[in-house]
C-alpha cells in the first residue's frame, strides 16, 4: 500500500547511461516553466467552469422554489408536474398591459450631468430593461418583450455565442426588490447580422424559464406598424453604460431623453456607415446627451399617448461615433423593421428548432426511446420516414451525440482555447488541429461523474497520488420545497455536479497553481509519429502526481505533445482526489 507513496516521494534516480549516451532526457526548466504557467491557466478556467457549472444549477433550484412559493401564495401558477419548466414558445401567463410605467416613475428627467448626459433613473422605472450577463459579467442592456424573450443587439454576442455562459438579469422593484437572475437557453442573433457595418444589429435571447408578471417586471410594447414617430418626437433611452467615453459604467440606471432625428438628418451626420433601412439615429447634434459603451442592446422607446399612456420599443442601442460628441447622435437598431422576423421567432413551435444545448443538458434520455421523438429530440426526428420506432431512435442517438458536443462546449472549449494559448506559446502548432479532437475527448474525461477509484488506476495505471489534502468542501445543503415539482432532480443534478467537479472545486484558489517538476523521456522509446514516452512529474497545491504520457523533444513535436500532456496533468489530479476521496485504503491519508 505505501509503496506507490514512497515512489512518489522519493526522487527520480540517477540517470544511467550506455557507454557515455544518456538513456533519459529532462526537459529544460523554461519549457517546464512554460508549461506549469499554461497548467495553472487551465486549473483556473477547469474552477472557474465548474463553478459556473455549479451556479447554474443552485440558480435553478432558486428560480423553482421562487416559483412554488409563490404558487402557494396563488400569485403565480402552479408549475408543471414532475420535469423540469421549458422554455414555451408561447408566453404562458398573461402579462397584463405591455408598456406599462408606475406614475411616479414616468417623468423622464431633463438632462442634467451626464447614460451621457441623462439622471439616474428611480427604482422600477424601467420595468421591461434587462442586463445581459457573460460569466458573471454586465455586457449589455435588453428589453423584455415577452414572458420569455429579450430583445438586445447581436453585437453583444461577437465574443460569446454559448449560451450556457449567459444570464439575463431582471429589473429591480420599485422598492429596489433583489433582481432576479435566469439563465439564457438560446441566442438568436438576426441572420443577416452584420458585424463589420452593425446592419440587422438584432438579437432575440430565449429564457430558460419564462419570467412571473407577479413581480414588477413587464414587457414593452412592440410597434403595431412598420414606421417610427415622426422626427422630432422625444423618446427615451435607459441603461448601465458608460457615463462617458471610455468612462466608468454606471452603478445603476441611468436614463435619458433623446429626438429621433430624420434618416437624411442622420445620414448627413454619419455618413454611409448610417444604413437607414435598418437603423436610426436619436440624440442631438449639439452633443452632451447620448448612450454610450454597455447601453448596447437597451431600450429607446418612445411613449404613446391615449387614457393610458404605453411605451413603445422603437430602437435598440446599437453603435455610435465617441458617446455625445458634437454631430454624432445615437445610433439604434430598427425594432419596427423587423416585426415579422421577431414574431416568427417567437412563435416558432419548439421541434422546428435545433436543441440548445441547455435543453439537451437537462434531458435525461429515456432507456429505451419512446415510440415517438419526445421534446427534445423531436427536432431530429422531422425529415425521417421510417417507422415512428426506427425514427425515435435515430433522433434520441442524434441527440445524444449533441448532448456530448454540449458538455464538451462548457468546459473543453475553454481548455482548448487555453490549450492553444499553450501552443502559441510553446511554438509551432503544425498538429494542433489534428490534435484538438483528442484533446478534447481527454479533456472530456474530466467532465465524467467520478467511478471507483480502484477502477480508474487500472485504467489509467501510469497515475499515482499522494501529498496534502484540501480540507473537503462540504455538499450544499439539499432540503426544503417537498412538493415543488421537479425540484428533487434539480437538486440530485446539483449533487452529481459537485461530485463530479469536487476534484476542482475543493481546491483553495490559493493552491491553485500547476507545478511541472519533471519531464524524462526516455530515448530508447522513439515512436512512429516522432514521440518518446515520458515521465511526469507535478504538483498542485501541496498534492503531487506522477504519469506516464508521450513527449516530442524537436521543436515541432514538443509543441505538438506539450497540450496532451497537461490534459494529462488535470486528469491525474482529479484521480489523485478520488482516490483520496476513496480513503485508507489507498494507503494515503
Ligand atoms: N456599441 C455600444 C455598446 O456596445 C453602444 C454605443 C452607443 N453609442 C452611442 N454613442 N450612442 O454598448
Amino acid at each position: 500500500m505505501l509503496l506507490p507513496v514512497l515512489l512518489l516521494l522519493l526522487p527520480f534516480p540517477d540517470l544511467p547511461s550506455v557507454a557515455g549516451h544518456p538513456l533519459y532526457m529532462r526537459l529544460p526548466p523554461s519549457t517546464l516553466q512554460a508549461l506549469s504557467a499554461q497548467g495553472t491557466k487551465a486549473l483556473q478556467a477547469a474552477q472557474r467552469s465548474a463553478q459556473w457549472a455549479v451556479n447554474r444549477v443552485a440558480m435553478e433550484i432558486q428560480h423553482r422554489l421562487h416559483e412554488c412559493r409563490g404558487c402557494a401564495n396563488h400569485t403565480v401558477p402552479c408549475p408543471a408536474g414532475p420535469g423540469r419548466p421549458r422554455p414555451q414558445a408561447q408566453d404562458p401567463a398573461a402579462p397584463g398591459p405591455c408598456g406599462e410605467r408606475r406614475p411616479s416613475t414616468a417623468n423622464v428627467t431633463r438632462a442634467h450631468g451626464r447614460i451621457v448626459g441623462g439622471s439616474a433613473a428611480p427604482p422600477g422605472a424601467w420595468p421591461w430593461l434587462v442586463r445581459l450577463q457573460v460569466g458573471g459579467q454586465p455586457l449589455c442592456g435588453g428589453v423584455l418583450v415577452a414572458a420569455s424573450w429579450v430583445l438586445t443587439a447581436a453585437h453583444c454576442f461577437a465574443g460569446a455565442q454559448n449560451e450556457l455562459l449567459w444570464t439575463v438579469t431582471l429589473a429591480e422593484g420599485p422598492r429596489g426588490e433583489q433582481a432576479e437572475e435566469v439563465p439564457v437557453n438560446r441566442i438568436l442573433p438576426h441572420p443577416k447580422f452584420d458585424p463589420r457595418t452593425f446592419h440587422n444589429d438584432l438579437a432575440l435571447v430565449q429564457l430558460w424559464t419564462p419570467v412571473s408578471w407577479a413581480g414588477a417586471v413587464r414587457p414593452v410594447c412592440l410597434p403595431q406598424g412598420p414606421r417610427e414617430p415622426p422626427a422630432g418626437t422625444a423618446c427615451a433611452i435607459a441603461g448601465w453604460g458608460a457615463l462617458f467615453e471610455d468612462g466608468p459604467e454606471a452603478e445603476a440606471v441611468r436614463e435619458a431623453r433623446v429626438p429621433l432625428l430624420s434618416a437624411d438628418t442622420c445620414k448627413r451626420a454619419l455618413g454611409p456607415e448610417l444604413h437607414p433601412s435598418s437603423m436610426l439615429c436619436a440624440g442631438y447634434l449639439a452633443g452632451g446627451i447620448d448612450s454610450c459603451q454597455g447601453d448596447s442592446g437597451g431600450p429607446l422607446t418612445c411613449s404613446e399617448p391615449g387614457p393610458r399612456p404605453k411605451e413603445v420599443l422603437y430602437g435598440v442601442t446599437s453603435w455610435g461615433d465617441g458617446c455625445g460628441e458634437p454631430g454624432k447622435p445615437g445610433v439604434y437598431t430598427r425594432v419596427a423593421v423587423f416585426k415579422d422576423w421577431l414574431q416568427e421567432q417567437m412563435s416558432a413551435i419548439p421541434s422546428s428548432r435545433e436543441p440548445s444545448c441547455r435543453e439537451l443538458l437537462a434531458w435525461d434520455p429515456p432507456a429505451e426511446p419512446q415510440a415517438d421523438a419526445a421534446p427534445p429530440c423531436a427536432f431530429y426526428s422531422r425529415l425521417c420516414s421510417g417507422p415512428a420506432v426506427a425514427c425515435a431512435r435515430l433522433a434520441q442517438q442524434q441527440c445524444l451525440q449533441r448532448r456530448r458536443r454540449c458538455e464538451l462546449r462548457s468546459l473543453a472549449h475553454t481548455l482548448l482555447g487555453l490549450l492553444r494559448g499553450a501552443q502559441d506559446l510553446l511554438g509551432p502548432s503544425p498538429g494542433m488541429r489534428r490534435l484538438a479532437p483528442a484533446l478534447a475527448r481527454s479533456a472530456l474525461s474530466l467532465l465524467e461523474p467520478p467511478r471507483h477509484p480502484a477502477r480508474e488506476q487500472r485504467l489509467h495505471p501510469g497515475s499515482r497520488a499522494a501529498g496534502a489534502r484540501f480540507p473537503k468542501r462540504r455538499p450544499e445543503q439539499r432540503k426544503e420545497g417537498n412538493g415543488c415539482p421537479g425540484l428533487e432532480t434539480l437538486q440530485q443534478k446539483l449533487a452529481t455536479l459537485q461530485g463530479t467537479h469536487a476534484w476542482i472545486l475543493q481546491v483553495p484558489s490559493e493552491h491553485l497553481a500547476m507545478d511541472f517538476h519533471e519531464v524524462l523521456a526516455d530515448l530508447g522509446s522513439k515512436t512512429l509519429t516522432g514521440l518518446f514516452r515520458a515521465w511526469v512529474r507535478a504538483g498542485l497545491g501541496g498534492q503531487h502526481v506522477v504519469f506516464g504520457g508521450l513527449v516530442g523533444l524537436e521543436p515541432a513535436t514538443m509543441a505538438r505533445s506539450l497540450p496532451r500532456l497537461l490534459v494529462q496533468a488535470l486528469q491525474a489530479f482529479r484521480l489523485a482526489t478520488l482516490a483520496e476521496a476513496e480513503g485508507p485504503q489507498m494507503g494515503a491519508r
